[in-house]
């Protein structure tokens, strides 16, 4: 018997940070998945390898440690907590495999969850559905991460475009943003525990000045929300280009993500921003009529991935 499941990759349009004091926040699940398998394996061992990933390991999942056989597993803490979770310990051969290459900044922790905890269900015959798995998937991150809102996990269970609003609803957009971005990514990962702290700290410390800030990162996020379902796309730039301003207040930009973004709206990109925690990681820029060339000149010293969102959320099957 074989467990398969696939979860797809997110980006965050508006929100990363602010919706950590419950503002609102729009995330959308893109054309790139993490693809995980589960078999029973003959031998006394329990091992999990990723050929794209080039990696091999022998898990302990009963005390979520591993034995490095090969390679260097950047996601392995999620996998060894959703395991810890739900796997018996008996021996099984997991392979995992994944279009979103790794330090795209495009949650692959979340779609790996995911699509980890959907191929376990279906392989224990576990009845689950998408509300208990994101849940699932939400725990595994916030016992991975210390730190962890919904979102991500969320958007890689349901898959399209998301809002979450102040009160933590969740609302599906119906409209088809089917608008071209380009991800621009530097290989260096922000950790995101520290930097969300580091944000509280600053707040903590300019309250008058950083609380109102917060709100309007949450009020802009509203706008937005408006702008995509209006199919505004030249507000949503604008109201990107100012998020990414309010994240350079908070601290979170350096000096690699400033000049992609600013790469990408000379190249012709109409709004551009950090997406995600930040302090590493990527920027997103949406650039209907101009990928090719946004592309081409972030590319020129960093790395670049093409992403339209998609409605496909997780998926899983069995075969006998
Ligand atoms: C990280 O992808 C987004 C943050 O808002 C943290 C979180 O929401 O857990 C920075």
């Amino acid at each position: 018997m074989k467990a398969i499941a696939s979860a797809p990759a997110k980006t965050i349009l508006f929100g990363e940070h602010s919706v950590v004091y419950d503002e609102p926040a729009i995330a959308g699940a893109v054309n790139k998945r993490a693809y995980v398998e589960i078999t029973k394996s003959d031998r006394d061992k329990s091992i999990l390898r990723s050929y794209d990933l080039n990696f091999e390991v022998e898990l302990d999942t009963k005390h979520k440690k591993y034995i490095l056989k090969k390679g260097k597993p950047g996601i392995i803490r999620y996998i060894l907590e959703a395991l810890n979770r739900v796997h018996d310990h008996t021996p099984i051969e997991m392979t995992l495999s994944s279009s979103v290459p790794i330090g795209s900044g495009l949650g692959s922790s979340a779609a790996v969850t995911v699509a980890t905890l959907a191929a376990l269900y279906r392989y224990h015959n576990i009845r689950f559905n998408k509300k208990s798995l994101a849940h699932d998937a939400h725990m595994v991150e916030q016992a991975v991460q210390g730190v962890a809102s919904p979102l991500d996990t969320l958007v890689s269970t349901y898959g399209g475009l998301v809002y979450l609003s102040r009160n933590k609803k969740v609302e599906h957009f119906k409209v088809n943003f089917n608008v071209p971005f380009v991800v621009g990514y530097t290989h260096k990962h922000g950790n995101t525990g520290k930097i969300v702290k580091d944000v509280r700290n600053l707040k903590n410390n300019n309250p008058k000045i950083i609380n109102p800030v917060i709100t309007s990162m949450g009020n802009l996020t509203n706008y937005a929300k408006q702008a995509i379902l209006k199919g505004d796309f030249k507000k949503v730039g604008e109201l990107m280009n100012i998020n990414h301003g309010f994240l350079d207040v908070l601290g979170v930009n350096t000096l690699e993500l400033s000049r992609m973004v600013y790469v990408a709206r000379g190249a012709g990109a109409i709004g551009s921003k950090i997406t995600g925690a930040g302090g590493g990681g990527s920027i997103i820029a949406l650039c209907p009529d101009k990928v090719n060339e946004v592309a081409r000149a972030i590319n020129k010293s960093d790395n670049v991935l093409k992403i339209r969102f998609t409605r496909k959320g997780v998926s899983s099957r069995v075969y006998e």
